[in-house]
Formats: C-alpha cells, structure tokens, sequence
C-alpha cells in the first residue's frame, strides 16, 4: 500500500523554511503596529453565502475556486478563499462602526482555492491581508498602498512595480461596460469562449484575459479611468497627488480590474519580474458596497492581502537577508552512558536561562555526538565522570577549536 501524500496543491513548510517564514511574520506584526493596525483572528470556515454574496457569483473563485462542503448540520460552509468578506461581516457582527473610525484590521492564515497548481500558486496558501474600514478618504487608499510598499521596503525587496488603475462606481462603470461592449462587439466572434461568457455579465474581466488574441483585441480598448464620474475621478486623482507627495512610482494599467468584484474606484497591485506567471506579491483596493453586498449598512473600505509564498519566493530568488538562522547555541554531550542523567540536568538548566540547547537521545559514541554537535551548535559542553567529580564542565568552541572548564554558573554568565 502506498503511504498517504498531501493533497495536490498544497505544501509542508519544514524547519529549514518556516524560520524565515517567522521572519517574514514578525516584520508583517512590526509594520502593522507602525501603522496602527490591530490583528484579529477570524474563522477559517463560513457561510458559503459570504462569499457568493460578497466576491461576486461571477468570479472565478465563487464559480470554480471554492472549496465548499455540506456540514453535518446541513449547512453550506466554505474554506475562506479570502480573508476582506470575513473582515467587513466581523466589522459589521462586532459592531466596530461605534469604536474609532476608520477600524484598522490586520491577520494572517491559510486561504484555500481550487486552482491549477503552479510556482506560487497553491491551493492552501497564507495571505497577510490590511483592512481599513469605515472611511472614504483616498488618503486611506494611499496609507494601504503606503503600508505594502514599506512592509516589502523592509522586507529588502527589489524590482517592484505599483500597478494603479481606477475601477469606478455602480454610477460610473454601467457607462464603461457600455462603451468597453460597443467597441468589443465587432471582434465579438473572436474573443475566447471565456470572454465571450464573461461579455454579457462582466465585460471588464476581458481586459486582464491572458489568451493573445483577446489581448490583441483590448489593446486600443477605451480606459476605465476614461469614463470615471466626478467622484470617482477626484478620488483617483487625489491618490495619485498622495502617491506622488511620497515619492511613489507607479504605472497607471487599464487592464488592472481584478479578480474580485467588490472592487469600487482603487484597484491596485505589486508585481514582481522574479516570479514568472503568477507576478502579483500584493492586491487590493477599495470596496465601498461590499458591506451592503453582504446584508450590512453602508461601510466603505480598502485594504490588501499578500501571498507569503510568493513574498518568500522573491526574497529568496533576490538573496534578501531572513534575519539569523535560529540554532542552537550549546550542545551537551555526555562522555560516558553513566554522565548521561547530569548532561540532562544540564542541559535542563542552560535552557531555564534562555540558552538554546540539545543533547543526543539516540545513544550515540562520544564521536558521534561531538559529530552531532558540530553540525548543530556553537559550543559543545562535555560531561564526564571527572567533570562530574570536580563540578565542572568542559566547554569546546566548534568554530575556534578553543577549550575550557567552567562550572555550570560561568558556562551560563558566559553565554547569556
Ligand atoms: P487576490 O488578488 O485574490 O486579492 O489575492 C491577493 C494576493 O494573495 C495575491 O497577490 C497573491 O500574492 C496571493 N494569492 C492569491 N491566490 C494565491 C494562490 N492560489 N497561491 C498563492 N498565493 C496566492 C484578495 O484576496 C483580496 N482579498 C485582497 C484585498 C484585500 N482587497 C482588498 N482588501
């Protein structure tokens, strides 16, 4: 019988990752509490109604993505393909609209998608993900961009592009799918039969197909940002004043429309030319009506999710630091099997003092566990029966070769 793997699209992260993963983490927790953002921890699984209602019943993660499933309760329940529908329901649930505005969110976790498997592209994969909600002010937008550009900025990322586009309003984009139809409908026999579906209920998913005769067609396609309303437009333009008050450099896309429909007037992304196919580190935007999409009142929002593997992939492939590889400082090694109970205490004590330590517990020779410590540790600290007897320890440096005997309470004020 062949042993069970793990499901297609999904991956273990074993020690010689996940420390960089912590790191990674750890300058995501930092900057959120530059910014002001308080981390929340929501469920994994909801009403599968969240989703359809909120993403869009015509995207293609409610149509095909969603890994939803019946309960023994017999209700439907979906693995959160995203994390800003949960955000806005625990908005609206909590009743954050009576605390300060606008409500800073932040978290991190697993986002689960029926997709096609490829480099950076998993089925179970980790999004850090920024809401801010409850203001219209496009200095909001420019604080969320603001907060992706410093966490990669800090992170020791390169070669990063801001892609920028506008997206309009339900007043302003019924225009735009008109004028974006009529100057499809020549061409119409032509698109894929994706886009010839996608025609009718969401024109605007054309402009990002990848099939060449589709990008062909769009080409000289009408913008977006061309037939944005007053509102839409000064918010657009407000942005981009903020984005070039700070020093941002940004390329303006029309074909930027993402794949989620909640999208109201931002839509932004960082791509990265060290990932292949699956470009974007980060997305996000502004969603004004999504609240009232899921049953709520009016709460405008905008924020951004970035996929951790794909952050780690382009540190990795651009040589960016992780921090120092944790490891362990000493390892104790008992020069005979009778020494092995004091190695134990030992150890017990330099790991009470927050000195990172480790011993063989596989019965190894004298030889195989100095072996042992020179691939795991700093310092190797020998116990034996006449270190016993004088109440000392013998410590070896393992990168300077250097030895000496040391009580226990010197072994610790020296490495502390
Ligand atoms: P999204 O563009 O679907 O947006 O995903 C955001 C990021 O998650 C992507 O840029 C990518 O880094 C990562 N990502 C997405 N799918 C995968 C996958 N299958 N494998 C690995 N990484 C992936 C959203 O999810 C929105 N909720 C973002 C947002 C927040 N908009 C406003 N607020």
């Amino acid at each position: 019988m062949e042993a069970v793997k793990a499901p297609r699209g999904t991956r273990d992260i074993l020690g010689d990752e996940s420390w960089k993963w912590a790191y990674v983490t750890g300058v995501c927790r930092d900057v959120a509490d530059d910014y002001g953002y308080k981390e929340v921890h929501l469920p994994i699984f909801e009403h599968t109604e969240l989703f359809c209602r909120g993403v869009g019943d015509t995207t293609d993660i409610v149509e095909k993505e969603m890994y939803t499933f019946t309960d023994k309760g017999g209700r439907s329940v979906t693995l959160r393909p995203e994390l800003t529908a949960s955000m806005v329901r625990s908005y609206i649930e909590n009743e954050m609209s009576k605390g300060p505005q606008p409500a800073k969110l932040w978290g991190i976790g697993p986002m689960f998608r029926y997709e096609r498997p490829q480099k950076g592209r998993y089925r179970q994969f980790v999004q850090l993900d920024i809401e801010a909600l409850g203001a219209q002010d496009a200095l909001v937008d420019l604080e969320v961009i603001d907060f992706s550009m410093e966490l990669y900025r800090r992170l020791g990322l390169r070669n990063l592009q801001v892609v920028l586009n506008s997206v309009g309003c339900p007043k302003c984009r019924p225009v735009y799918r008109r004028v974006l139809q009529d100057f499809l409908s020549p061409r119409f026999d032509e698109l894929c039969d994706t886009c010839k579906s996608r025609f009718d209920r969401n024109p605007l998913r054309i402009l990002d197909c990848k099939s060449p005769i589709c990008k062909e067609i769009t080409e000289d396609a009408p913008a977006v940002t061309d037939c944005l309303c007053d509102e839409c437009r000064e918010h657009y333009e407000r942005l981009n004043r903020g984005l070039e008050k700070i020093g941002a450099s940004v390329v303006h896309d029309k074909r930027l429309v993402r794949g989620l429909d909640y999208y109201t007037k931002t839509a932004y992304e960082i791509q990265s030319g060290d990932l292949g196919a699956q470009n974007a580190v980060c997305g996000g935007g502004r969603y004004d009506n999504l609240a009232e999409a899921i049953g709520g009142p009016h709460v405008p929002g905008v924020g951004f999710a970035s996929g951790i593997e794909r952050v780690v992939l382009t540190m990795e492939a651009q040589g960016c630091s992780f921090g120092e590889k944790p490891e362990s400082k000493v390892y104790v090694v008992a020069a005979e099997p009778s020494a092995r109970l004091d190695a134990m205490a030992l150890l017990r004590e330099l790991r009470m003092n927050r000195i990172s330590a480790d011993m063989d517990y596989m019965g190894r020779s004298m030889k195989g566990q100095m072996k042992a410590a020179g691939a795991a540790a700093e310092y190797a600290c020998i116990i034996g029966t006449s270190e016993i007897e004088k109440g000392v320890v013998t410590v070896k440096n393992l990168k300077e070769g250097a030895q000496e005997e040391l009580t226990a309470e010197q072994l610790i004020n020296k490495l502390k």
